[in-house]
């Protein structure tokens, strides 16, 4: 069965090359992005953060430790996929404020048990996050005409410079948005199902 979700995921490519004269209407942008926030976290957490790159300085200066890939200066909006690692510690009774008060009490208690002093944690929640949220920009953008380009070609050191991330975020890939144009290269090819998709054991 076929449905305009599938159909979505079938043809979504990554695309390499875009329309550098078209410009993304601010509400595109922000109906894409907002879409891309109903991406689930654990415990509502929303730890993922999303920075939008509109200066052609610091997408310059992206693009010089990126390979000198053209998609972070073609694209209409190059979002650099990021997370705050102690999203669990700044308010979080933020997370469940539409919830009922015993419940948002309860949630506090388990994000707090569940993230304070573990880092390891902290970090792959923070990948976890942004992850999903990437794929649903990726999704989102799909579904208003334009193209993407998922990255992670860049030197993260010096990029995270560039940015001035914070300490406590976590850098976890970019997302190139805009009109592709030109052709697609030929794509890889996906591996049997075998080699992927195990059941119950490894
Ligand atoms: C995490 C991640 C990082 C990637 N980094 C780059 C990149 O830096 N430059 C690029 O051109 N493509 C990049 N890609 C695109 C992959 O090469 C592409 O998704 C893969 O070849 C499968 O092709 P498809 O997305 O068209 O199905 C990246 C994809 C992912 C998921």
């Amino acid at each position: 069965m076929m449905n305009e979700i599938l159909d979505t995921m079938f043809a979504r490519r990554a695309t390499k090359r875009f329309d550098a004269h078209h410009t993304i209407p601010d509400e595109t942008l922000t109906a894409i992005l907002r879409a891309a926030r109903t991406a689930p976290t654990a415990f509502n957490i929303q730890n993922w953060r999303f920075l939008v790159v509109r200066d052609p300085a610091v997408r310059a200066a992206i693009k010089a430790v990126a390979w000198h890939q053209p998609q972070i200066e073609e694209c209409s909006a190059l979002v650099v996929l990021c997370a705050d690692m102690h999203a669990y510690a700044k308010d979080p009774g933020r997370y469940w404020k539409d919830a009922p008060e015993a419940m948002r009490e309860k949630y506090i208690g388990m994000i707090t048990q569940y993230y304070e002093n573990n880092p390891t944690m902290q970090r792959d929640e923070a990948f976890r996050s942004a992850g999903m949220a990437a794929y649903a920009l990726m999704m989102a953008a799909s579904a208003h005409g334009y193209d993407t380009c998922p990255m992670d070609g860049f030197d993260f050191e010096q990029v995270a410079e560039i940015i001035r991330l914070p300490k406590d975020h976590a850098l976890v890939m970019f997302v190139a948005i805009g009109k592709g144009t030109g052709d697609l290269p030929p794509h890889g090819g996906r591996i049997p199902d075998i080699d992927v998709i195990a059941f119950d054991r490894f």
